[in-house]
C-alpha cells in the first residue's frame, strides 16, 4: 500500500487526475461529479499509473474478462517491485488481502478455493441466519437512549456480531474480537499511513493467533457455525492458510463495508423522509430500497484489475500489466442505465443492476448476507425509531476504497 501512496500522491501533484481521485479531499468529500468528468471524457480514461472507467458498461466487461486478474501475483510486476512484493509476504502476516485470500488470487487457484468457502456459505445458510441477525438488532436498539451516535451505537456492531456468530466466536471473545476486527479492517483500503499500516498488522497478528488455536478447537468439538463446517469438510480441504485468510477476509470484507450500508442507508432514509414514508406504506418496499442504497452511494467505490493478456476494451488496445480500475461508484451513477441517476429513489425498478457487489469471479460471496442485513438491521432501526433524525453533523470516514459515515449523531423523539 505504502509503495502504491507514493507513486500516486506524486502522479496527483504533477496533476494527474486519476490520482488526484485517491488523495484529494474535495473528490472524497462528494465523488460523483469526479466521475461525471471520467465518464465524459471516454469509455476508458488514461492517467499517468492507469487507466480509468465510470461507464458501467465497460467497468462489468473489465470485470467479467478472463484477460484480467487482480494482479498480486509477482509474474506481471517489474521486478524491483516484483522483489519487494516477495520480501513484503515474507514478513508480513496473512490478512485479509493478502494471498492466499481469494479476493487477490486469480483463477485456478480462486476458483477451487471460492468453491471449497461456498460450499458452506449457501443461500439457504445465509436465510438461516435470519432469526438471530433480527435478535442481534433488537437487542442492540434496546440499549440505545433518545440520542445516540448511529454508527458507533448499532451500525458498526451488527455486522461484527453476525461475523462472530458465523465464526464461531465465544461470547466472552466478542469485545477482543471487535477490537481486532477494528485493527485490520482498514487494510481493506488504499494509502494508508505506515502508522496506520502498522496497527492493522498488529490486529492481523493478535487475530490469526488466536484463530489458529479456534480452528483446532473446532476439529475438536465444531459447533453448529459456518467455519466449523468449513474446517470439517469433506475430501479436498483448505489448508491452515487458506482458512486464516478467508477468516479474516470475513471479517474484513463483512466489517466496514456492512456497516457503511447500514450508515448510509439510514442517513439517506432520514435525509429523505417521502422515500422512508413509501417503506412505511410497504415494507415489500424495504428489499428493493436497499439495493437502491448501495446504488446510489456504494460502500466500496472502485476496484483494480490488471491486464494479463493484450485484450481490447471499449475500442483501447490494452496490454499485460495496465491497471485498470473500475470506479464501481461512478458505474452506478451512469445515466445510460440508470434514469436521471443523482436520485434517491427506493422504487427505482433497476436499482439492482449497480455494481456496488463488483462482478465475474470475484462477485461479492457475502452479497446475500450484506443485503439481508441491509434490510433487517435498518427496517429493525426505523420500526422501532420512526421519527429518527440526524442530530449533530456527520462524520464521514477518510477512507478511500471504503465509503461511508465514520459518526452519524441521531436524535429518536418518538419511540415505540
Ligand atoms: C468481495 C463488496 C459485504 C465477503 C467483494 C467485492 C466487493 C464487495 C466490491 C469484490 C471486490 C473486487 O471485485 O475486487 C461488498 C459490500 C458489502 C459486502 C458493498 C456490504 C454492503 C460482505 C460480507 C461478506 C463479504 C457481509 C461476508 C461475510 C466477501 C468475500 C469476497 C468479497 C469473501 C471475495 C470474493 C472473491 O474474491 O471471490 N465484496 N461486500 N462481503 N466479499 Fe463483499
Amino acid at each position: 500500500h505504502g509503495f502504491a501512496r507514493l507513486g500516486i500522491s506524486a502522479a496527483a501533484r504533477k496533476g494527474d487526475i486519476q490520482a488526484r481521485y485517491f488523495v484529494d479531499p474535495e473528490v472524497r468529500a462528494d465523488p460523483y461529479p469526479f466521475y461525471d468528468r471520467i465518464r465524459e471524457q471516454g469509455p476508458l480514461v488514461r492517467g499517468s499509473l492507469m487507466w480509468a472507467t465510470a461507464r458501467h458498461d465497460v467497468a462489468s466487461a473489465v470485470l467479467r474478462s478472463d484477460a484480467f486478474g487482480v494482479g498480486f501475483s509477482d509474474r506481471r510486476l517489474p521486478a524491483p517491485v516484483a522483489l519487494l512484493w516477495r520480501l513484503g509476504r515474507r514478513t508480513t502476516p496473512i490478512g485479509p488481502v493478502d494471498p492466499p485470500s481469494m479476493l487477490v488470487t486469480d483463477p485456478p487457484d480462486h476458483t477451487r478455493y471460492r468453491r471449497l468457502v461456498a460450499k458452506v456459505f449457501t443461500a439457504r445458510a445465509i436465510e438461516g441466519l435470519r432469526p438471530k441477525i433480527e435478535q442481534t438488532a433488537q437487542e442492540l436498539l434496546s440499549d440505545l437512549g433518545p440520542r445516540f451516535d448511529l454508527v458507533e451505537r448499532y451500525a458498526a456492531l451488527l455486522p461484527v456480531t453476525v461475523i462472530a456468530d458465523i465464526l464461531g466466536v465465544p461470547m466472552a471473545m466478542r469485545r477482543q474480537f471487535l477490537d481486532w476486527g477494528t485493527m485490520a479492517a482498514p487494510t481493506l483500503d488504499l494509502g494508508l499511513t505506515f502508522r496506520q499500516y502498522r496497527r492493522t498488522e498488529i490486529g492481523i497478528r493478535r487475530s490469526n493467533a488466536w484463530m489458529r488455536g479456534h480452528f483446532e478447537r473446532l476439529r475438536a468439538r465444531p459447533g453448529d457455525d459456518l467455519l466449523s463446517q468449513l474446517v470439517h469438510l469433506e475430501g479436498e480441504q483448505l489448508t491452515d492458510d487458506e482458512l486464516l485468510a478467508t477468516a479474516g477476509l470475513l471479517l474484513a470484507a463483512g466489517f466496514e463495508t456492512t456497516v457503511n450500508l447500514l450508515g448510509t442507508g439510514a442517513a439517506l432514509l432520514m435525509t429523505h423522509p417521502d422515500e422512508l414514508g413509501k417503506l412505511r406504506d410497504d415494507p415489500g418496499r424495504w428489499r428493493g430500497a436497499v439495493e437502491e442504497m448501495l446504488r446510489y452511494d456504494s460502500p466500496v467505490q472502485n476496484t483494480a484489475r490488471v491486464c494479463q493478456r493484450p485484450v481490447e476494451i471499449a475500442g483501447v488496445r490494452l496490454q499485460p500489466g495496465h491497471v485498470v480500475v473500475p470506479m464501481l461508484g461512478g458505474a452506478n451513477r451512469d445515466p445510460a442505465v440508470f434514469d436521471d441517476p443523482g436520485r434517491f429513489d427506493v422504487t427505482r425498478p433497476n436499482a439492482r443492476d449497480h455494481l456496488s457487489f463488483s462482478g465475474g469471479v470475484h462477485y461479492c460471496l457475502g452479497a446475500a448476507l450484506a443485503r439481508l442485513e441491509g434490510e433487517i438491521g435498518l427496517k429493525a432501526l426505523f420500526d422501532r425509531h420512526p421519527g429518527l433524525v440526524i442530530d449533530g453533523t456527520p462524520r464521514r470516514r477518510r477512507t478511500r476504497v471504503l465509503r461511508g459515515y465514520a459518526s452519524l449523531p441521531v436524535a429518536a423523539p418518538v419511540t415505540v
